[in-house]
């Protein structure tokens, strides 16, 4: 069994949503299957292949925070996957380690898994610093006690929405280092997924590396056409 996520980021529609849940349902897969869509989706239901997820969670409870939305309130959604730390979460509203951990501590806190997403930048990766950035990313942003269930994903900066993987020893050598790093933790088992330029094409390749639990899949989740054959070749 792998868990093949995908990530709408800002894009989609309910409609469109709708339709995918439908083409979704009629899939024969022993896989985990979860799409994180914007808020204004979350209304649309799961069903026995799909489980919708959200994209981000407020740090706080409740209170005079316009705009956010709580764990609470997505829990009452139904919502039992968050992502958290998503590379555009820190890069374009500078997400730090100590952010990301308090939302995926709010997921906990209302039975939600969260999805904490890790990974270096283009010049991180340059200067040879990729094992001890994502290392000190899952140190610092998974919580120290964890109760209920957490997703680690490992998405290389640089590869997203770029067309470009890492190499698959690269890939095998960051999971490795984050499997390690959970282990240290008391977390081992801990799912790893891989995202960046996921296709269904390097798909299959991808989930046969060591360590690697599935994949978070960006643009390719927005058709049926594309997400579907990810989902049937990851095996
Ligand atoms: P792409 O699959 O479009 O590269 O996006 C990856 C991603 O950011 C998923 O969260």
């Amino acid at each position: 069994m792998k868990i093949i996520a995908g990530n709408w980021k800002m894009n989609g529609s309910v409609g469109a949503l709708g339709e995918m849940t439908g083409r979704l349902a009629a899939v024969k897969t022993k896989n985990k299957v979860i799409l994180c869509v914007p808020y204004t989706m979350l209304g649309v239901k799961s069903n026995k292949v799909v489980n919708i997820g959200a994209q981000d969670i407020s740090v706080h409870n409740r209170g005079a925070y316009t705009g956010e939305v709580s764990g609470a309130m997505l829990a009452e959604m139904g919502v039992k996957y968050v992502l958290v730390g998503h590379s555009e979460r820190r890069m374009y509203h500078d997400e730090t380690n100590d952010i990301v951990r308090a939302k995926a501590e709010r997921a906990l806190e209302n039975g939600i898994t969260p999805i904490i997403c890790v990974g270096e930048t283009l010049d991180e990766k340059r200067a040879g610093k990729t094992l001890k950035i994502i290392e000190t990313e899952v140190r610092e942003s998974v919580p120290e006690e964890v109760r209920g269930n957490i997703i680690v994903a490992y998405e290389p900066r640089w590869a997203i929405g770029a067309g470009l993987t890492p190499t698959a020893q690269e890939i095998a050598d960051a999971h490795k280092s984050i499997a390690d790093t959970l282990s240290y933790m008391g977390l081992d088992g801990t799912p790893i997924l891989y995202g960046a330029s996921v296709n269904e094409n390097n798909v299959g390749d991808i989930v046969s590396i060591k360590n690697v639990s599935g994949v978070l899949v960006g643009v390719a989740s927005l058709k049926s056409d594309e997400f579907i054959p990810i989902i049937k070749n990851a095996k």
